[in-house]
Formats: structure tokens, sequence, C-alpha cells
């Protein structure tokens, strides 16, 4: 498939755009300084902190962030259980039926697996792995994200 284009100066910071890439819904989500700081608290309850399982995260994204730039996720919303679509959770304040401790990120409701604001995976949930990143670039001017 070709690749998608998406400009993302005008995504305002917290919040979240979806693209279809081969027929995948990927986001692209422009995180804020407070859902960044979410990611390097407490990751002892992440299955793959440090995303080294291999399948899912490329090597540029082999860091905290699981992203080129910290303020820009882009993730395939596709839940590596079963295929579901996770539901977005912004609010780093958590919520009702969310699991305890919980700082945003995206849950997935067929069966109850949770990840963090990189899309890296709970302990103790189904899903197996981190969400998928996928191949993307940035246009030289910062303004537009290529996926694929
Ligand atoms: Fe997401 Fe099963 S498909 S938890």
């Amino acid at each position: 498939g070709a690749p998608v284009e998406l400009n993302i100066t005008d995504i305002p910071p917290g919040e979240l755009r979806t693209v279809e890439w081969r027929g995948k819904p990927v986001w692209v989500l422009h995180r804020t300084p407070e859902q960044l700081a979410t990611l390097s608290e407490d990751t002892a309850d992440l299955a793959d902190p440090d995303s080294t399982r291999p399948g899912y995260t490329p090597e540029f994204a082999r860091n905290e962030y699981r992203s080129r730039k910290p303020e820009y996720f882009v993730a395939v919303g596709i839940c590596t259980h079963l295929g579901c679509s996770p539901t977005p959770h912004l609010s780093t304040a958590g919520g009702p039926g969310l699991p305890p401790g919980w700082e945003g990120g995206f849950f997935c409701p067929c069966h109850g697996s949770a990840f963090d604001l990189a899309g890296r995976v709970f302990k103790n949930v189904p899903a197996p792995d981190n969400l998928e990143v996928p191949p993307y670039t940035f246009t030289a001017d910062g303004s537009t994200v290529i996926i694929g």
C-alpha cells in the first residue's frame, strides 16, 4: 500500500487523530508534557517497558517514548490480543472502570487489556505485546508525518 501523510501542525497538544493505513487505523497522538511525564514513572507494572521484544517496535522507537519525537506517538490502533481496537483514555487522571493507578493510555474493551500512553502493555492482561509502531518519518519541516 501507498504511504499515508498527515499534517500534524493542527493537532492540539493532548489530541489524537486516526488515519487509515493498509486498512488499519493508525493513531497520531500529540502528547502533552503531563502525558510524557507518566511514561518515566513507575514502569514495574509493564510487561515489556523497554520494548525489547521483536516484532512490534522498530529500532527507531526503542526508547522510553516509543517514538521518533517524544511529543508525537504513532501506533497501529489494534490490540495485540485478538485485534479489537482499544479505546483512547487520554486523561492522566484515570477514570472509573480503569485499572488502579491508571495514568492514561489505551484500554481494550474486548478482554480488558491496558496499554500506557506509549502503547506499552501492562502485565497480567490478555494482550501479549505492546501496540505496534508502524514505519514512519517526518518531513524535513516537521509539519507532516508519513506513515509507511
Ligand atoms: Fe484486546 Fe482481547 S482483543 S484484550
